[in-house]
């Protein structure tokens, strides 16, 4: 038997590419695994009507961890449209599988590093006040982006149940709504609970203790979202007291853009809840150079599922042509979960090589290699 079992979800569009990537590298450095393929995606969406069968549940259930590819998302009026003729009358909702597996595995902590490597052409250069050199920014910033709350936690109604619509009416504040009629009020709610919040602050808090790191920022909106934001920010300065060595600040979530545009190589980890650690974790993958190079690990107590940060991007599939390294970089925060730091260390320096020597390299680069070409590459150094 072999040591690890990992879940293999491909997923939708490149996510079937670049996991074949993965698998070269995975299988050059002789990892002791099987793997399991597991269906999940649009695909099961439009032929059963679940992205997420219940099959695919059960096997996850008996693997060491996930690896995901990506996913395909879209409105609940297009995933209706695109369902298998004898399904659509059924009344099905579409959701997405990733998210809804982040909750069913209480995978409540998604970390997602985003550091650039020596030599990229995408990496960042700033503004000329930040870096009046001009030369590339090296940036090394780890988001912790809590994951199973917030905005994202599915509870949404259109539309709204007579019950819910007559317990918020009874608040004067639902007069503009009210005078807009039940049938023309759609509702996404934002529960956040100071246990939710404590955990993803701590892990921001321990990460930062563990590796050094002199500032933990919190991005937040509270004197807008005065009850939620307000809640996240008061354990966040609470727990900041256990850890005198760490800079402990907040931003709003609209200011940090601006900041972190401006001068990115003065934040180092990063903590917010569902949403805005959405935004923001997007926002630093592009100061790395992009979707390409950023990484993400869905982390529970016993289980995680690796995925890129990045989309399913429907329009390449099948192409080889998208940079694999995002995903090689998350295949490597696998490795280190499982313990597997040898293999980890020595992952990240082959990736670094050869983004530095720059011989093979995807599209998105200005090279015109395949994402196997990347792969062969990489795995070739990692060997
Ligand atoms: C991400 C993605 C997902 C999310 C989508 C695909 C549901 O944007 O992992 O950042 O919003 O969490
Ligand atoms: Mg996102």
């Amino acid at each position: 038997m072999a040591k690890y079992s990992i879940a293999w979800m491909p997923g939708d569009g490149i996510g079937n590419d670049v996991m074949e990537a993965t698998r070269i590298v995975l299988d050059t450095m002789k990892l002791d695994a099987e793997y399991v393929p597991c269906d999940i995606g649009w695909e099961f969406w439009c032929r059963e009507g679940n992205a997420l069968p219940d099959r695919t549940v059960k096997a996850l259930q008996g693997t060491t961890c996930g690896l995901f590819g990506a996913i395909t998302s879209k409105p609940q009026d297009d995933a209706k449209e695109e369902l298998a003729p004898e399904l659509k009358s059924k009344g099905l909702v579409y959701f997405s599988p990733i998210v809804k597996l982040r909750q069913m595995f209480n995978l409540h902590t998604n970390m997602r590093p985003c550091k650039s490597y020596p030599g990229n052409p995408l990496n960042y250069r700033g503004t000329l006040q930040a870096n009046p050199s001009g030369g590339e920014l090296l940036i090394d910033q780890v988001v912790f982006r809590e994951n199973t709350e917030g905005m994202y936690g599915g509870v949404e109604f259109y539309p709204l149940p007579e019950s819910v619509y007559t317990a918020l009416c009874a608040n004067p504040k639902m007069k503009p709504w009210k005078d807009k009629g039940l049938e023309n009020v759609a509702l996404s709610t934002r529960i956040m609970s100071k246990q939710g919040c404590a955990s993803i602050c701590r892990q921001a808090f321990e990460f930062a203790k563990k590796n050094g790191r002199k500032r933990v920022t919190l991005i937040e909106k509270p004197n807008v979202l005065r009850e939620t934001g307000g809640l996240m920010m008061r354990v966040f300065r609470e727990m900041a007291k256990e850890y005198p060595g760490i800079w402990a600040d907040d931003a709003n979530i609209d200011a940090i853009c601006m900041w972190m545009f401006k001068n990115p190589q003065d934040y180092s980890v990063l903590v917010a809840e569902n949403m805005f650690g959405d935004i923001v974790s997007d926002l630093c993958a592009g100061l790395v150079g992009g979707l390409g190079f950023a990484p993400s690990a869905n982390l529970g107590d016993k289980y995680a599922v690796f995925e890129p940060t990045h989309g399913s991007a429907p329009k390449y599939a099948g192409q080889y042509k998208v940079n694999p390294i995002a995903m090689l970089l998350t295949a490597r925060m696998m490795l280190d979960w499982l313990g597997e730091k040898e293999r980890a260390a020595k992952l990240e320096s082959a990736i670094a090589r050869v983004i530095k020597e720059g011989k093979v390299r995807t599209y998105d680069l200005g090279g015109s290699g395949s994402t196997l070409d990347v792969a062969k590459a990489i795995a070739a150094y990692a060997a």
